[in-house]
């Protein structure tokens, strides 16, 4: 078992983890996943309160519990629950607190994991927050990195496609800020990082290259992170049909890169990467999905001490 090292109540920011949180959470991830740790989750209630849609992060929250023993209250669409009847979000946790023992929230609305980790006594995880936050989809996407890298240190990661909104790659940047990244923002210009991503970056010394084009860098890249275009955040949808198929990764696009370059997706993918790139070596967002699993028991254990100190 690694010494324990995890300083935080709550999951809701990748800027709220040190290098230490971080390292022993995919430890315990890794352990869980190869056998030798082996969290006791019998009797532990996890709430999956999703306001929005979800496949991968959801299923994989409640296969995680499941399969360490516990339970969930799964929650899809407020359309079965009182919030119908107009009950407000505040007082929806202040009950649901009551029947569980750990929240995980998505929803539209930036910031409102926060909210409810501060007006609630239990653990909360931030599960995607609008175009914020998207913590626990960094941890597995380290995870895969360390995994297929062997390191997380002096990596070479292209991020690609809706930088604007996509909130897993604002939360990734973050995550691998302490490794000595040399980044590659690639999108479209309608679409490029958030200058306060980047300007949390620069004060960490990070270096950062934007660019329109994945040729221009393919060659050099460990990692090359593809994103969809995000439509439910584009208040105009004139814009998003501009946009929508500005790039696609196929495999001419990827005929020059490293023997051990891997791409990875957070997933849904709408047309981004070409299905005949999924038999391609290079390709690793379904493992990245099932690396879901062991990196989210790694969360639920810790946060709700099921695995012993
Ligand atoms: N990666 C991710 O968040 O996928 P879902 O929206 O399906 O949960």
């Amino acid at each position: 078992m690694p010494e324990r090292k995890f300083s935080n109540k709550h999951i809701i920011s990748m800027r709220d983890l040190s290098r230490e949180d971080m390292i022993y959470l995919l430890d315990i991830a890794e352990g869980i996943h190869d056998g030798s740790i082996k969290p006791d989750m019998a009797g532990k209630i996890a709430a999956l309160l999703f306001f929005e849609p979800s496949t991968r992060t959801c299923f994989s929250f409640e296969s995680a519990m499941k399969r360490l023993g516990g339970e969930t209250l799964l929650m899809k669409g407020t359309g079965s629950t009182s919030v119908q009847k107009g009950e407000s979000f505040a007082d929806t946790l202040k009950t649901i607190e009551r029947y569980s023992d750990i929240i995980v929230i998505r929803t539209a609305v930036e910031g409102a994991a926060r909210f409810a980790s501060e007006i609630i006594g239990l653990p909360v995880v931030n599960a995607g927050d609008g175009a914020n936050q998207h913590p626990t989809q960094a941890l597995l996407d380290l995870y895969s990195i360390r995994k297929t890298q062997g390191t997380l240190e002096n990596l070479k990661i292209g991020l690609v496609g809706d930088l604007r909104f996509g909130r897993t790659v604002h939360s990734l940047s973050q995550a691998l800020a302490g490794f000595n990244p040399e980044f590659y923002f690639i999108s479209p210009s309608h679409l490029v990082m958030p200058e306060h991503i980047k300007s949390g970056l620069r004060s960490l010394g990070v270096n950062f290259t934007e660019l329109q084009s994945v040729e221009e860098v393919v060659s050099e890249l460990d990692i090359m992170y593809v994103t969809r275009i995000q439509k439910e955040r584009f208040a105009d949808p004139e814009e998003y049909e501009k946009l929508k198929g500005s790039y696609v990764i196929n495999l001419e696009t990827i005929r020059n890169a490293k023997e051990n370059m891997k791409i990875l997706h957070p997933l849904p993918r709408v047309d981004e990467i070409a299905e005949e790139v999924d038999a391609s070596p290079h390709a690793y967002y379904f493992e990245q999905a099932e690396n879901g699993v062991y990196t989210r028991q790694a969360i639920l254990s810790i946060l709700t001490g099921g695995i012993s100190k």
